[in-house]
């Protein structure tokens, strides 16, 4: 099954989810594939993985469509991580590749394309694209069986799941795929009185912290506003889970394993280890 962390705002727990789950498949002996789409190449770093090396990457695999480019393909360029989950790399290099892209027919079907070579390897295979509504989030949505989408608390992230639709949409229109979003996740959830963490939220609480001001945010209202949204999110998609606000998080990605690995005890590592569990039974 291929997997794709999609929204086009940037920060909504694309990379983190990613990580995440694939943590939990491959704890449970699945073989994972990471591809990391996203010229932030934040997944690769999060994997331990550094970015800036002159190893291949997803920028060969794209650039072999391209010209006169070599031929490189995924088999060439996937690298086992610490954690033992496999990753197709980024570099910083791939935003260099969005020009050439748009001079072929093909831009679309790119991806899904180099994964029949080596498809049948592995059990899942996790994409995590940018935070953009450009080729690589087009091919990572071409290349999938299963789209998650994944949400902050921020004002405009539904807005931003509208968008994903239409081009969900047009993926069909086009390309005559159908493109699967049934799971949301909602990441960095926190309703808990005085820890308000939506956008807004993280300022109040930095306020807080060095002023001990509590600012114009009021609890009550912030987190009716949450609810709110989960429950428009809850009518969009057929699973919603929600990922509670957790330093463990960072601590993880800092050190380049998933929570399943570096704590496995937290409560954002059990819902990922909850939707993992969910994607293995399918
Ligand atoms: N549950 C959580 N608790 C605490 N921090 C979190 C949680 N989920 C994500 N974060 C942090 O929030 C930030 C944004 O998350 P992430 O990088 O996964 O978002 P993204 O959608 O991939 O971003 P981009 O659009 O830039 O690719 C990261 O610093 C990450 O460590
Ligand atoms: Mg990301």
């Amino acid at each position: 099954m291929i997997i794709t962390f999609a929204h086009h705002k940037g920060g909504t727990g694309k990379t983190t989810s990613c990580l995440n789950i694939a943590g939990y498949l491959h704890e449970c002996g699945r073989r994972v594939l990471v591809i990391d789409c996203d010229p932030q190449a934040n997944a690769t770093s999060g994997l331990g993985v550094d970015p800036c090396s002159d190893r291949l990457s997803m920028y060969d695999v794209f650039m072999s469509y391209a010209g006169d480019y070599p031929a490189v393909g995924l088999a060439d360029i996937i690298t086992e991580t610490k954690s033992g989950i496999l990753l197709a790399p980024s570099s910083l290099d791939l935003v260099g590749v969005e020009p050439y892209l748009y001079t072929l027919n093909h831009r679309a079907e790119i991806l899904k394309d180099a994964i029949t070579e080596v498809g049948d390897e592995y059990d899942h295979i996790l994409i995590d694209t940018p935070p953009s509504m450009g080729q690589f989030v087009l091919n990572g949505l071409v290349a999938a069986d299963q789209v998650v989408v994944t949400f902050d608390s921020g004002v405009f992230a539904l807005k931003g799941a509208e968008a994903l639709s239409t081009i969900m949409e047009d993926v069909e229109t086009y390309v005559g795929d159908k493109v699967v979003a049934d799971v949301a996740v909602l990441t960095r959830w926190d309703k808990t009185p005085g820890t308000p963490v939506s956008a807004e939220g993280f300022g109040a609480r930095l306020k807080q912290l060095f002023f001990g001001k509590t600012d114009s945010v009021n609890n009550d209202e912030e987190n009716e506003r949450l609810t709110a949204f989960e429950n428009d999110v809850k009518r969009s998609f057929k699973t919603v889970y929600t990922v509670p606000f957790d330093t463990n998080v960072q601590k993880a990605q800092e050190k380049g394993i998933p929570l399943a690995q570096f704590a496995p005890q937290c409560e954002a590592a059990s819902v990922y280890r909850e939707i993992a569990d969910m994607i293995n039974s399918q």
